[in-house]
């Protein structure tokens, strides 16, 4: 029989005893071929990239067209987040609520056992701190996560502060850390050939909120393996956001400068899909250019709000990087994240051109004749014409500095965060929500919010147009009961002096034809505009049911011919239509029935009362 001998611990580059006790534990329990701590050098990242483009993982692209950017190709089935298989282990269901998926914590974690058990043999486990937060942020959390995938150590480089100055704030101020385990879940047999995108059909994202732990096995992709994203700074943060009263969104957070120089922060929360990047990094219409307004980026997708010594709210971004759809990002979408991703980039599941770069659907209008789709087979455009193949796989990213964007706001790294005057929320809606609303207050804004609705797109077949509800956008990311997310957000206002404003937006209305009715991209500015000016108290609003919206003349139309009828149209309040989207408000609610809380009804039934 073999026998088993403790991992050598490698070189540790902390000397704090939990941590060190908790690696030799968990490569007891995995049986890695070796332990490397992660010092996030340039160096270190240099030589991971190398060694992942000597194992076929990575391919250098040109780089005079695209300067230190690699291109990697993932297994095609590991080529998105897996919700079905994402749980939140909480003490009881209750806990979780009727939104995740739980298991018994006991039993997962001996199921986690089972699976983790030699799963790293032949490969390295890195141990990889990082901070979520600037540094030096009162508001940073710090994980470690150990994991078996360079790619994943790479990438989190990006998205995150990582190495030696982490494993410093982790010794010198015995902070919790939230452990992080992770494993493609693909061990090697002595001499066996490993492959270049490792991973296992069986996965598991789990999350246990009461110790804040996460285990994730048998993916490498996005949010499912690069844990300090979804996982830590959503899931397990809404969880400790709760308890300690702040929040963890999954929002964008933009700066608004006016001609005078004065800055107005708005968070907004989208779900997928809805332009979130796009919106942060706004290209403003020619004249307001000119006039000197501008639109700083402190983040595209995570948000942690907390009250300030002022009373105020004050927001980080969590992330250092952006991890973006690709298809649909081009010069005239998004010309900022263009310029972000041009260098130092690592890009997964687009397509290859013969020249050594990168191309995917939208990116330019003309596409290249030829090149290699995100399978690594042969593309043309006659190819696609034929078969329907896309080039770059739907879900294929990008992973850039977030130093990179030209608009990066002076502030994004500010320690205490940025004032937020205003919260956004929106969806895909082709009906009923109008371009924009304004909720009489915070407890009608948490109602906006907790029944936003987003359409499904034509991939779920037969769901075309189908309302799915995804409150705040959190349906999944929140790590806990989403009846009691409701209740927290409620109980912020106690703890502000002065709380946001709170809008509706939905760019996506359409006519009876089934053209949108609004131009969207730099003409969302206007909008943002009237939501600046009406949290500054410069601009006037017609009073609905809704909420306040603005009139034809409140809003500023120069540099764009826009009738007044389309925005009567954009802007109409549907009876009849609302009277079936109050319907599937309370459907949402029946679900929720038990955990509540009773604002939100009074919410519902006002609403009625008003219509
Ligand atoms: C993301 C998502 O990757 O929301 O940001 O899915
Ligand atoms: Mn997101």
């Amino acid at each position: 029989m073999k026998t088993k001998t403790a991992p050598n611990l490698g070189k540790p580059l902390s000397t704090h005893p939990r941590l060190l006790r908790w690696v030799q534990k968990m490569a007891a329990l995995c049986e890695p071929k070796a332990i490397h701590w992660v010092d996030g050098s340039k160096r270190e990242y240099d030589q991971l990239c190398a060694q992942l483009v000597a194992q076929g993982t990575f391919t250098k692209l040109n780089p005079k067209l695209w300067p230190g950017c690699f291109h990697a190709r993932s297994d095609p089935g590991d080529v998105a987040r897996v919700e079905e298989r994402t749980f939140i282990c909480s003490q009881s269901p209750e806990g979780a609520g009727p939104t995740n998926h739980w298991m018994e914590p006991a039993a997962m974690k001996q199921k986690l056992r089972q699976l983790f058990r030699g799963c790293m043999r032949g490969r390295t486990m890195f141990v990889l701190p990082f901070c979520m937060g600037p540094l030096d942020s009162p508001l940073a959390q710090i994980g470690v996560q150990l994991t078996d995938s360079p790619y994943v150590v790479v990438n989190m480089r990006t998205m995150a502060r990582i190495g030696k100055p982490v494993f410093k704030l982790i010794d010198s101020q015995s902070r919790f850390v939230v452990p992080c385990m992770h494993s493609v879940g693909a061990p090697l047999k002595p001499g066996q050939k490993d492959v270049p995108w490792p991973c296992n059909p069986e996965k598991y994202i789990v999350h246990f909120p009461h110790t804040r732990e996460i285990w994730s096995y048998g993916s490498g992709y996005g949010g499912n393996a690069l844990l300090g994203k979804k996982c830590l700074a959503l899931r397990i943060a809404s969880v400790m956001a709760r308890d300690e009263g702040w929040m963890a969104e999954h929002m964008l957070i933009l700066g608004v400068e006016d001609p005078k120089g004065h800055k107005t922060y708005v968070a907004a929360a989208f779900p997928s899909a809805c332009g979130k990047t796009n919106f942060a990094m706004l290209v403003l219409p020619e004249i307001f250019a000119r006039e000197g307004w501008k639109v700083w980026t402190v983040g595209d997708d995570i948000a942690w709000l907390k009250p300030g010594a002022d009373g105020r709210l004050y927001a980080i971004n969590p992330e250092a990087g952006f991890f973006g759809v690709a298809p649909g990002t081009s010069e005239q979408t998004n010309p900022n994240a263009m310029a972000a991703l041009r260098r130092n980039t690592i890009f997964t599941n687009v397509a290859l051109t013969p020249e050594g770069g990168v191309w995917w659907e939208g990116m330019t209008a003309q596409p290249p004749a030829q090149c290699t789709d995100w399978q690594g087979r042969p593309w043309t455009p006659e190819i696609a014409k034929a078969t329907g193949a896309k080039a770059a796989h739907p879900n294929s990213r990008f992973t850039a500095p977030a130093s990179q964007c030209p608009v990066i706001d002076p502030r994004w790294q500010d320690p205490q965060g940025v004032p937020i005057s205003a919260i956004v929320f929106g969806g895909r809606r082709a009906t009923t929500l109008p371009l924009v609303y304004q909720s009489f207050n915070w407890s009608g804004g948490v109602y906006a919010g907790a029944t936003m609705g987003s359409e499904m797109t034509a991939a779920a077949a037969g769901q075309l147009g189908a309302v799915r509800r995804d409150p705040m956008a959190m349906l999944p990311f929140c790590g806990y009961h989403m009846g009691d997310y409701f209740r927290h957000w409620l109980s912020m206002q106690r703890r502000l002096v002065e709380t946001p404003r709170v809008f509706h937006v939905n760019w996506f209305r359409k006519d009876e034809q089934g053209n949108f009715l609004w131009p969207g991209f730099g003409e969302n500015m206007r909008v943002l505009k009237w939501i600046v000016e009406r949290v500054e108290g410069h601009a006037r609003a017609r009073e609905t049911p809704l909420g306040w919206v603005p009139r034809y003349e409140d809003m500023d139309w120069r540099g764009l011919k826009f009738p007044r009828e389309t925005f009567e149209q954009l802007q109409a309040f549907d009876r009849k239509a609302w009277r079936r989207e109050i319907l599937l408000h309370e459907e949402l609610f029946l679900d929720l029935k038990t955990h509540l809380p009773k604002e939100l009804v009074y919410e519902r039934e006002l609403l009625i009362c008003r219509m």
